[in-house]
């Protein structure tokens, strides 16, 4: 037997009782005539004493010896501690120390393993299990764990059954770049890794299995940002029979359910926006609306004057900073810097001051009067105190920058409370995007996306005002889940591929299986897929997934610990037949 108890479990309740505990040695303090180790394992931490009066001098020696990482078994006593430590759950005890075993030495580790290191981002990742036996990195996967657990449980209650679909797959498109896998037995023939389970899921309706999900990896080979991963898991889901209507509901259950289990907070029914509600408030298809600052458009009341530059703009959009009358002129030009940089991209900005005493002071003044200003900030509902900041531009390319300028103010207001939960559902999306450089249109959620009842015949006269049954689950400004109502006629589908640019050959080649399933008695339905790793993220209060990610990549998609991707050997690339070409030559 390694262990009657775990490093985490003994109270004062114990004292007298004698215990074998297994693991980590995570400090040595040797004040000569006594040693305390602290014994790490997942469930805490357990303090030893060997002491001259009551162990051994040989056990004391051999504990004296012991180094950081080493894996040790120890029997001993339960004794009280005369120096109590509160901020342990163990810390009312010590356990004396009669009998140790080495079970493993352990080289000197790069970093220290302690909640505060001193290992950088490479270094943890290149150790990720040294790293996994810190708390706050271990805390994340029991967390991550739980999650998925009351994920299971809710679904399965509500009678979904959880299926399995293949990885070795063709193209499924949802925007990114496949992951492709060389077939040896087909040679020159290859396999793309799922996207998403999208068409799969739909083949179960088909299948008549009525109420499916699916805890999944997915693989697209996009850019990487702090929400985003090479491979990540959703939590994929599809029901037959349904309208959107009963998709969100379904799944609004499934958030409202996880937020109560995981952190104890009852949400009122979940506000919901159209998709153009959002971009003309918020300048953004995920909001945040933990706060306000909501875009007010002054078009009508700023395009009057001799300005050029807002005479000239096709928007002139601003938002209310509370507070922000107080900036200085520096720090105002240090907003205006911040917005000019290519991230950004906005050209500058005007402000306005709104004054204690109802006056107005802005950097326009010699074009405006007060009316004027007192207009503005009525538009964008400033109070005497706020700083109004005024973009102005391309419609589109104006509401991004001034979104950007809005989080950016919410973070310095401190306004992104992430003990707070605000979810938001964005529906009525636009069925297609345009490419603004080729003018073609793809497809904004994915070509399986059935646009709204009626809208069908606008796809020739008006594309860009065809609306979807597509909604988007929005958690503090993260897209946490996203899905739509299918189409399930051969006729549609075919049309929707044609509208894409697909000729018939290339859309019966690619999805030809799924258009010939939808003649067998394709029932009506639809899902979502939720990324288990963003909501994980959000509902633990932070924003990066990596670190609720066991084994994450970098941001150059690389495994650093296991140094993937590398290059194979000849051999190998021979039995798949292929060859490197040799830029040189
Ligand atoms: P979508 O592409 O919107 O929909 O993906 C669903 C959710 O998955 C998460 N997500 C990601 N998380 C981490 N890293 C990534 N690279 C990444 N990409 C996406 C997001 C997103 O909301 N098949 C459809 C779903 C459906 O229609 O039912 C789909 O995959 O949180």
């Amino acid at each position: 037997m390694y262990r009657s108890h775990t490093c985490g479990e003994l109270r004062k309740t114990h004292i007298g009782t004698k215990v074998i505990l297994s693991g980590w040695v995570q400090k040595v303090r040797d004040k000569g005539f006594v040693v305390w180790i602290d014994l790490r394992d997942r469930y805490g931490i357990t303090q030893l004493v060997f002491d001259e009066q009551r162990t051994t001098a040989t056990l004391l020696s051999e504990g004296r010896k012991l180094g950081r990482e080493f894996v040790i078994q120890i029997h001993g006593e339960v004794i009280e501690r005369t120096s109590k430590n509160p901020q342990l759950s163990t810390g009312d005890i010590e356990i004396l120390v009669s009998e140790l075993k080495v079970l493993n030495q352990s080289l000197l580790p790069p970093f220290t393993i302690e909640d505060e290191t001193d290992g950088g981002t490479d270094l943890r990742m290149k150790y990720r299990y040294l790293d996994i036996r810190r708390n706050p990195v271990k805390n994340n996967l029991i967390f991550r764990s739980k999650v998925a657990m009351e994920v299971r449980k809710y679904l399965s209650d509500e009678g979904f059954i959880e299926v399995e679909t293949p990885y070795l797959i063709k193209s499924t498109p949802e925007g990114a770049r496949d992951f492709v896998v060389p077939s040896r037995m087909n040679q020159g023939q290859f396999y793309a890794l799922p996207q998403s389970p999208q068409t799969f899921k739909q083949l179960l309706m088909i299948g008549g299995l009525d109420k499916y999900f699916q805890i999944v990896k997915c693989f697209r080979d996009e850019d990487l940002r702090a929400d985003r991963q090479p491979e990540f898991t959703q939590i994929d889901c599809e029901m037959a029979f349904v309208e959107q209507e009963d998709v969100l509901n379904a799944f609004e259950g499934l958030t409202r359910h996880l937020l109560k289990e995981i952190r104890g907070i009852e949400v009122e029914k979940f506000p919901r926006m159209t998709y153009d509600e959002a971009m003309r408030i918020y300048g953004n298809d995920k909001p945040d609306i933990r706060f306000d600052m909501r875009f007010g458009e002054l078009n009508a009341v700023a395009r009057h004057k001799d300005f050029q530059v807002f005479n000239s703009a096709e928007l002139v959009v601003g938002i209310a900073v509370p507070g922000g009358a107080t900036l200085t002129r520096k720090e105002i030009d240090g907003l205006t810097n911040w917005l000019r940089r290519p991230q950004i991209g906005a050209k500058g900005m005007v402000y306005v001051r709104c004054n204690e005493d109802g006056s107005f002071k802005s950097s326009v003044d010699k074009f405006y009067d007060q009316e004027d200003l007192k207009k503005w900030a009525e538009a964008t509902q400033a109070k005497a105190g706020d700083l109004i900041c005024i973009l102005s531009g391309e419609t589109m390319s104006t509401r991004a920058q001034l979104s950007a300028l809005r989080m950016e103010m919410a973070e310095r207001l401190g306004l992104r409370n992430p003990e707070e939960f605000a979810p938001l559902w964005v529906i009525d999306f636009p069925l297609l995007e345009k490419d603004e450089e080729t003018g073609d249109y793809h497809a904004m959620h994915h070509p399986f996306t059935s646009p709204k009842p009626g809208q069908l015949a606008l796809l020739d006269t008006d594309p860009d005002a065809v609306r979807a049954n597509a909604y988007d689950l929005v958690l503090n400004g993260n897209e946490i889940g996203g899905g739509s109502i299918r189409i399930h006629d051969k006729k549609v589908q075919a049309s929707m591929f044609r509208h894409l640019g697909f000729t018939e050959e290339e859309a019966r080649a690619q999805f030809g299986f799924l258009m010939d399933a939808f003649q067998y008695g394709a029932p009506p339905h639809g899902g979502i897929a939720f990324g288990l790793d963003r909501l994980v993220a959000i509902l633990g209060g932070q924003e990066t997934i990596r670190d609720f990610i066991a084994f994450p990549k970098n941001n150059s998609g690389r495994d650093v610990m296991i140094d993937a991707p590398a290059p194979i050997d000849e051999a190998q690339l021979e039995e798949l037949n292929l060859r490197l070409v040799d830029n040189e030559e």
